[in-house]
């Protein structure tokens, strides 16, 4: 596994690759990797691509400055579990060679309304530094394929977003979300949560399979919506900041279910303090992006 810190070397190989007639696929992330993470690289493999993972802690999208200097650094073991991945190359670049002409002059996208609700509305430029930095990331690493984790869906759809408007031809791939046996979404904040907060935290995929099983037969969405969040709070859960069954693209909220709507269950509810994040898609057209 090669491993490059600066923007030149990163530039000769890419164009020595390309020469080659190689095709690469790119998973960006901010390290504290977990099996979730990997199995973005290797779905990568899977599709015979040159695999490129990024490691970078992305100052311009943490609404909360203190959020960002404790975000967890585990460099040692990310690297051990690329390697182990067959991850070809690992990009650890510095703010400068992100930012080349600082953060007071970064882009800014017009995402519409996807960036003002759900994750967009409690976490206010939240999305417009994820743009930054991954525009920037592709543009370094030109691949032909960006893989994102379907955990973070509202992400995935910021990034398509931004690859249109960027008319670009690069193509997302999203990977399912790797799930505990009990059901909970793999994350690194899960880490933080207790052993039994960890099986209370299980309740949240329960809550989203349930109301996904009602749908058909049950006239009121709200209804159910009030219903899922009663089940968790009384579970223990601390609050929760929304649970939405919102149209799968633009995340427009549906109101009135219609089986062939590509729709997705959204979550994020606070457990023991810690701040946790779902969501079930409920999508039946192939032609939606690329799901893996
Ligand atoms: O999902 C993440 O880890 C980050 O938002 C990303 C896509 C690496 C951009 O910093």
């Amino acid at each position: 596994m090669i491993l490059i810190k600066n923007v030149p070397e990163l530039q000769n190989w890419i164009v020595k690759q390309h020469q080659k007639g190689a095709k690469i696929g790119f998973v960006p992330t901010m390290g504290a990797l977990h099996n979730g993470h990997i199995s973005l690289i290797t779905n990568s493999k899977k599709q015979n691509l040159l695999t490129i993972c990024s490691i970078f802690v992305n100052p311009t999208q943490f609404n909360d400055s203190a959020d960002f200097e404790k975000y967890p650094q585990t460099i040692e073991s990310d690297l051990l579990a690329l390697e182990k991945a067959g991850t070809d190359l690992v990009f650890l670049p510095t703010q400068a060679q992100i930012y080349p002409n600082g953060l007071a002059d970064c882009p800014v996208y017009d995402l519409g309304n996807l960036e003002n609700v759900l994750e967009g509305k409690y976490r206010p430029g939240h999305f417009q530094g994820v743009c930054q930095v991954v525009d920037r990331l592709l543009e370094l690493v030109q691949p032909q394929k960006l893989f994102l984790g379907q955990k973070d869906f509202q992400q995935c759809m910021v990034i398509s977003k931004l690859l249109t408007l960027k008319q670009s031809t690069i193509e997302l791939v999203i990977c399912s979300t790797l799930r505990e046996d009990s059901g909970l979404a793999m994350s690194s904040r899960n880490m933080r949560l207790t052993v039994d907060g960890r099986q209370k935290a299980a309740k949240i995929s329960q809550v989203l399979s349930n109301i996904q099983n009602q749908l058909n037969t049950h006239t009121s969405i709200s209804q159910l919506i009030a219903s899922g969040k009663t089940i968790l709070l009384e579970a223990g859960f601390d609050s929760i900041d929304y649970l939405d069954l919102v149209e799968a693209k633009s995340l427009e909220p549906i109101n009135q279910w219609e089986p062939q709507k590509q729709a997705v269950l959204l979550i994020a509810a606070f457990l023991e303090g810690v701040r946790l994040i779902d969501n079930l898609p409920l999508i039946n057209d192939n032609n939606f992006l690329q799901f893996s």
